[in-house]
Formats: structure tokens, sequence, C-alpha cells
């Protein structure tokens, strides 16, 4: 995931901060970086393929003295890891970092070379760059452009941008990729997290979405962007090494839940062309070279993910899919051939259920490919081929963006897969990779949830029973969510299939019953779940709903909670709606008190059989 750090203030001190704080944003983990510096108005560009020890050997030859710049770490996304494609981006006097998608780069690029706009790079970054130096160039102030250019753009971003025109201001905006700043004593800074300005200043401002900041050294204002001043809360920030690790969140838990966004987009990130349709994972190209069937296996919350990528493969690449539990299948007698391709799935890549049935299977003569979290594991390296989650690491025992990661994983297999096989057309790729580009943002979008869902917590965290109800492809949300209650809260919860209610559990409800019933409105079974809950208000059960859409608030009054997600597409609805089930589970710990980062008779990696 890529780092922004910007800085305004002391001469001669800036290349110091700029590099120490993108030493501190390694950890987030990047394959070129770069910096920008103005003295004396002019723009000093150095950028390097590779790791920071790179850059800082071009940097050791130069002399800097300017009092202003931006630096950036790169993961990237539209276009190969390379030094062109590392940033800043430079149009003529402006230069610009950036992390997130800009979504509508591709018309705006061929609107830019119509006007005569040169790109030097593939990234999608670079229209940025050339659109504020149009709007400079027709007259408008720095502010000005900034706020013209990115009214034109779609998508999300963090940015920090420098122009030698008015070579006395940094501009940072922000939309749906974090982004702080950072107050000092005649200097002032710009982050994409805490740990990159925590030694030079405590006092952090939270950018919210659509913010625009303008720091000059002494002074800082934030505006909409129409130019609006808004105010914002300046935090001081009193971590000690163990916080700073969680990020300034109370547990690992919560702070993975909203590690999502980014954890996604890394695991899609240089992964995918939209302009193609097409997706690019190494070594897979003769494991699925003539697959018949798919038989998925995993434990847990890997399990079903499994039972999700059973959908997406499917329906998106039409190869028929088994799926079992990597416990359960060792005692089968299954038909395996050398046409199957076994996929195991496993955040640790060391849980050892997973590994003997891979093993078993291999034996069998299966094709195998492996999907985890934590490179060079065993299961990793048993496997004929691998794809890595770039979830980071998952250190809360209740695994939460490792799902999610292995769900957009699955998605980007089925696509794969589609491609190889024939089956999907290039228009029909770009349109699924065009929608999982959303993904991040959505995500963003459901974070926002974190307060509706810690007073539902409240409301109901002392009942004994939940039952969780979907349908189709988010039947499995109903057990994931389920399953995170039980582990992290030790209450008993069951997911079930919404069309089984009738057949037995129905049994169970009455008003001491909470049901959790997901249905995203883009579900081809939505109204068919909207009938099972009809069944439970007759039956005096407390109804949850979470559902998307704006025919959804029609429901309010026949349910007694509603929890309204952002709208994606029905393939990737499952990674949405899990969201508020993670946060649920974990704020009913956080008041019975329970630990939710290391549940009772719990552990992260499950090494015995
Ligand atoms: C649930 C959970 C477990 C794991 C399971 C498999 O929150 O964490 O159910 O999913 O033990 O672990 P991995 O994915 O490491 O194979």
């Amino acid at each position: 995931m890529c780092g922004i750090v910007g800085y305004i203030g002391i001469e001669g001190k800036t290349v110091q901060v700029l590099v120490e704080g993108l030493k501190r944003l390694e950890y987030r983990g990047y394959d070129s970086s770069g910096i920008a510096i103005l003295e004396k108005g002019h723009t000093k560009v150095i950028k390097s393929e590779g790791k920071l020890d790179n850059l800082l050997k071009k940097l050791s030859i130069h002399s800097f003295n300017g009092s202003l710049g931006i630096g950036h770490t790169r993961w990237a996304t539209h276009g190969t890891p390379s030094e062109r494609n590392a940033h800043p981006h430079v149009s003529g006097g402006t230069s610009v970092v950036h992390n997130g998608i800009i979504e509508n780069y591709q018309e705006l690029k061929n609107e830019l070379k119509k006007k005569g706009y040169v790109f030097n790079s593939d990234t999608d970054t670079e229209v940025i760059s050339h659109l504020i130096e149009d709007f400079s160039k027709n007259g408008s102030s720095f502010e000005d452009s900034v706020r013209g250019a990115f009214k034109l753009t779609e998508g999300s971003y963090a940015v920090a941008i420098v122009s030698e025109r008015e070579p006395e201001k940094i501009i940072a905006l922000r939309k749906f990729s974090p982004l702080i700043i950072a107050l000092g004593q005649g200097e002032n800074f710009i982050a994409s997290d805490i740990p990159a300005v925590l030694p030079y200043s405590k006092r952090v401002i939270f950018l919210e979405d659509g913010d625009v900041a303008i720091l000059e050294k002494d002074s800082f204002r934030i505006t909409d962007l129409n130019g609006q001043e808004v105010k914002r809360e300046v935090f001081s920030i009193n971590w000690d090494p163990v916080a700073i690790e969680k990020g300034g969140y109370k547990h690992f838990m919560l702070k993975e839940i909203h590690d999502q966004p980014h954890a996604v987009l890394d695991t899609i990130r240089g992964r995918v062309s939209e302009e193609s349709g097409d997706v690019y994972f190494e070594g897979l190209e003769n494991i699925v070279k003539g697959v018949r069937r798919v038989v998925a296996i995993g434990c847990g919350t890997s399990y079903h993910s499994c039972l999700i990528g059973r959908y997406m493969i499917e329906n998106i690449a039409h190869v028929s899919v088994d799926v079992d539990l990597a416990s359960e299948i060792r005692y089968r007698d299954p038909i395996i051939d050398e046409n199957t391709l076994v996929i195991a799935v496993s955040q640790s890549g060391e849980t050892a259920d997973t590994s003997e049935a891979l093993l078993e299977m291999k034996k069998r003569g299966a094709r195998t490919l492996s999907i985890t979290n934590v490179p060079k594991s065993k299961i990793a390296r048993e496997s004929d081929a691998v794809i890595y989650t770039h979830a980071g690491p998952e250190i809360g025992v209740a695994s939460t963006k490792a799902f999610t990661t292995q769900l957009i994983v699955f998605y980007l297999l089925s696509i794969y897969l589609g491609r190889h096989t024939g089956r999907l057309s290039d228009n029909e790729g770009r349109r699924f990779i065009h929608d999982s580009f959303r993904m991040p943002q959505l995500l963003e979008m459901a974070l926002k949830l974190d307060e509706v869902i810690k007073g539902l917590a409240m409301e109901f965290y002392h009942y004994k029973n939940f039952l969780y109800l979907a349908r189709g492809i988010n039947y499995p949300i109903a057990l994931e969510g389920a399953l995170k209650l039980k582990e992290v809260s030790y209450i008993h919860a069951e997911g079930y299939a919404a069309g089984e209610m009738k057949h037995g559990p129905i049994a169970l409800v009455d008003e001491s019953m909470p049901v959790v019933i997901i249905a995203p409105r883009d579900g081809i079974v939505y109204k068919k779940v909207l009938n099972n809950l009809q069944e439970i208000r007759a039956r005096r059960g407390k109804v949850i709903l979470i559902t998307s859409g704006d025919e959804a608030d029609e429901l309010n009054t026949q349910i007694d909670r509603l929890i309204k997600i952002p709208d994606s597409s029905y393939m990737l609805s499952p990674i949405i709606a899990v969201v508020p089930l993670q946060l649920f589970a974990y704020y009913i710990a956080v008041y019975k008190g329970t630990d939710a980062d290391q549940p009772r008779n719990l552990a992260k990696v499950v090494t015995v059989e």
C-alpha cells in the first residue's frame, strides 16, 4: 500500500523528514519511491525502483536546501513497478504524489492528450498533475487549479501537491484514502499514517473525505472542494509503541477490520488491466490449462471464503466447483483426477488440516493451488502454485482482513479462469475488473457504520442466542457472521441458509431470538429473503436487516434495526456485507468484556489436527 509524506518548514530539513517518514511507512509495502523538493522555486525530483535504499543512494549524491517537499512509496496499480511509474509525477511546475485510484483516468487522459499533454508514465496519477497544470496555465491560482482538477476526477485519493508557481504552500486532499496533517512550530506535515510524522509532532488532524488542506509553514486552512472553509478537530496523540503498532485502535481486531479497504486494494493492485480486461497471476498458466473442475478446501473462515469462491468461479468462469472442509475431505473418497484443480485456502498457510488435505489431494493426482497470506508458508510451499493475499500481518485471532482479501483473490481468479478458458469476453473482463476497483471505496463507506454498529451491539449484547440468515452468495456470510460472534463474544450463534428456515430452525424463533438477515438489494434472492423476514416477524423474532439500496428505508417499519450498506455488484457484495457483522461481533465482545484479540481456547495458527 502506498505511503505519502509531505513537509513544509525549515530550510534544509525537508529530505530528512521525507526519508524518515517514508521509512516509517515501509511496513505498508511498496515497490518504488520518490521525492520532489522545491528549492528556490525550482523542482528537484529523485525517484527509484525497489527499496528505499536505492532512493537513498541517489539522494546521497545531491545536496538539498529546500524548505518544502513531498515523498511517496508506491505499490503498483496502474503500470508496472518502475522508476518511470514511481511518484511524484510532474507536469510543468506541478508535482503530485497520490494513493488510491482515479477511476475515470482514461477519459481524462484522452482529453489531456488532445490538448497536447505528453504522458511519461502508465499511471492514473499522471492525469492529476497535467490537469492541475492545465488549470494553472489558464490563470487559476494553485488552490483553484487543484480544486478544479479534483472536481473532474472520480475515484479514491489521498494526494499531496507542490507547485513552482506558489512555492510557499503544500496542498493535500483526501477522498476514501487516509491522510493526516500534523502541526509543528514553524513547520507542518502531511502523512498517510501517523507513525510517519510522530517524532516531529503529536498534534494531528485527520482529514475527512472531500477535504482540501492548504499548508504553509506557519499556518494551515482546510476547505471543501468548493473553497468553503471547514473546521477539523486537532487531536493530541499520546501513543505508546504497542498502540502505534495497533494504529491507535484499542484492539488488533478493530484495526484489522479498518485495514480492509487498503488490504483489498493491495491484493488487487498490479494484477489487473482494466484496459485489456485481463488478470495476471504468475505461474498459473499451466495449472489452469484444461481444468474441468475445481475443489476448494479450507477451515473456519477460510472455508467460508471457499463457499463464496464457488459462486464466483461458477458464475464468472463457468467452471464447476465443489467445496469441502479440509478436515473432512481426507476422510471421504473424493473423485480427483489430473484435470481437477484443488485450491487450498489458508490465512496462515500452516493449518494442519488444510496442509494434510492438500497433500492427500496431490497424491490422488490433483493440480494444486494455494491462496494464503503468509509468504513461503507450508501450504504455499506444498502447492504447485500460490496466490498471495496482501492483507499484511493479521494478529487478531479472529480472521477479518484475511477473509475479504481471500474473497477478492477468488474474484480475480474467476476472471483469470474465465479469460483463460475463453468463456469470458474482454468486455466482460473489463466490467468485472472495473467493479473490483470500487471495492476499497465501498469498504471505506461500510466502515463508516462503525458508530452505528457500536450502538447496535450495546443494545443486543445481553442476548444469549443469535440466528444469521442469508441466501445465494451471501449465505456463507451468514455462516461467517455467526462464527465471528461465537469466537469473540462466546455467544451461541448459528448461520443458516434463509430458505432452510421453514425446514426446522424456525421453531427456535421467539422474542428472545435476534435474527440477523443479510440481503443486499442487488441480490437475485433479495425478495425471497424478505419473505423469511415476514415469517420471523410473525413469530415475534427480533430482526436486524443488513441491506442496501434506497428501497431499504421502506422496510424500516417492519423490522427492529436496519443497517444500510453501500451497493456493490452482486458477486462482490459479500465483501461489503461482512463488515457490519465483523464490527458487531467485535463491539459485542467489548461490551461483554471478552478478549476480542485472543479469545479463549483459540489459537491464531492451528497446527494440530
Ligand atoms: C476464524 C478463524 C479460524 C481460521 C481457521 C483457518 O476467525 O480465524 O476459523 O479461519 O483456523 O485458519 P487459516 O486460514 O490460517 O488456515
